[in-house]
């Protein structure tokens, strides 16, 4: 049985659902605190808290975990730089608890959401698994933290790990079961989309001043659906006794967030108004991911190359859900 913490957010579910369609059978530990019940439809979910280490330790007396994928951790970047004590003690202190329960149980394998923002600021135009990790923000730096976690316990205690250093994870489950659901919503795509819907009054684009072709961010967006089947390969290959490693998840193209803005307005043949505001602390100007290696090592093709097309499977959803 696989253990996937943090199943019932938004990557989790995704790559639940296709844990469970490739035959495996999975339990899901999350706390709901920003997870939902309703994304859980398949598997066997536990509603607990991986900061009180004996309801973590009853799951693997309950069931025969044999590797575990962790989601669950606070992921915001915004939120991250005005509450750093919530995240240091949520991310750290959870992740350590998993980890040596992990250890007491004798399960070996995990696989982990590391994330582009453990990189920092770019030094090169494309970010591939050798560039210097020097994050920006205390997201990043927990994120960070834990994958030098990870690599201790491997070298101490054997647990082999994979660290899946997602960019901008987007896009919606193309079968239409589950989708992007955050409240507060934060993350441009779902934003722009609730413009378009008139859920929300507008839009504010932070910072038109970067030192990007048109002054506003760029970003490396990946489908959520090529994200779970990263974490297919990634899980196989551990599965079959192979070394920890670590891996970049991206397009390999970037996106600016005014051409995001303008392919939804044609996606969903919407317009709307746009304002710009100051930029938003800790965001660096362009992150754009090299994944040659995860293409190489792992055989991840990923399918959503065009922003159109998963913004249209993100509106689909919208549309169906709220
Ligand atoms: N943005 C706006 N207006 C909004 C919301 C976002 O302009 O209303 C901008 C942000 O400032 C940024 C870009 O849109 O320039 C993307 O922002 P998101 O919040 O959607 O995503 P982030 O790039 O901040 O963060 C995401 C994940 C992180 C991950 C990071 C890695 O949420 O977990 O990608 O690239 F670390």
């Amino acid at each position: 049985m696989i253990l996937v913490t943090g199943g019932a957010g938004y990557i989790g579910s995704h790559v639940n659902k296709e844990l469970n369609k490739q035959g495996y059978e999975t339990v899901i530990f999350d706390n709901l605190s920003a997870g939902h019940k309703e994304l859980v439809k398949w598997g066997t979910l536990v509603i607990g808290n991986l900061a009180n280490i004996d309801e973590i330790a009853k799951v693997f007396e309950d069931y025969p975990i044999e590797a575990v994928l962790h989601f669950a951790a606070f992921t915001s970047v915004g939120e991250s730089m005005v509450k750093p004590s919530e995240y240091y003690r949520n991310n750290l202190v959870c992740t350590l608890n998993l980890l040596d329960v992990m250890r007491k149980a004798s399960v070996n394998k995990i696989i982990f959401s590391s994330t582009a923002a453990t990189f920092g600021n770019p030094l090169r135009s494309v970010i591939d698994e050798h560039h210097p990790q020097v994050p920006i923000n205390p997201y990043g730096r927990t994120k960070l933290m834990i994958e030098q976690m990870l690599a201790d316990f491997d070298r101490a205690y054997g647990i082999k790990y994979t660290a899946l250093r997602y960019f901008n994870a987007c896009g919606a489950d193309p079968g239409g079961d589950i989708g992007e659901v955050h409240i507060p919503e934060t993350h441009l795509i779902p934003i722009i989309l609730e413009v378009a819907q008139r859920k929300r009054e507008k839009m504010v684009i932070n910072g038109n001043d970067f030192s990007t072709p048109d002054g506003t961010c760029i970003r490396d967006y990946v489908h959520v659906y090529d994200l779970a089947t990263a974490h297919l390969l990634a899980l196989k290959r551990l599965l079959a006794g192979e070394n920890s490693d670590v891996f970049n998840l991206g397009n390999g193209k970037g996106f600016s967030n005014k051409e995001v803005v303008d392919a939804v307005k044609e996606v969903t043949g919407i317009n709307f108004e746009v304002l710009y505001g100051p930029r938003r602390e800790g965001d660096p100007a362009v992150l754009v991911a090299g994944s040659e290696k995860a293409q190489q090592v792992l055989g991840w093709r990923p399918i959503y190359t065009d922003l159109k097309k998963i913004i249209e499977t993100a509106w689909n959803w919208q549309k169906s859900h709220t």
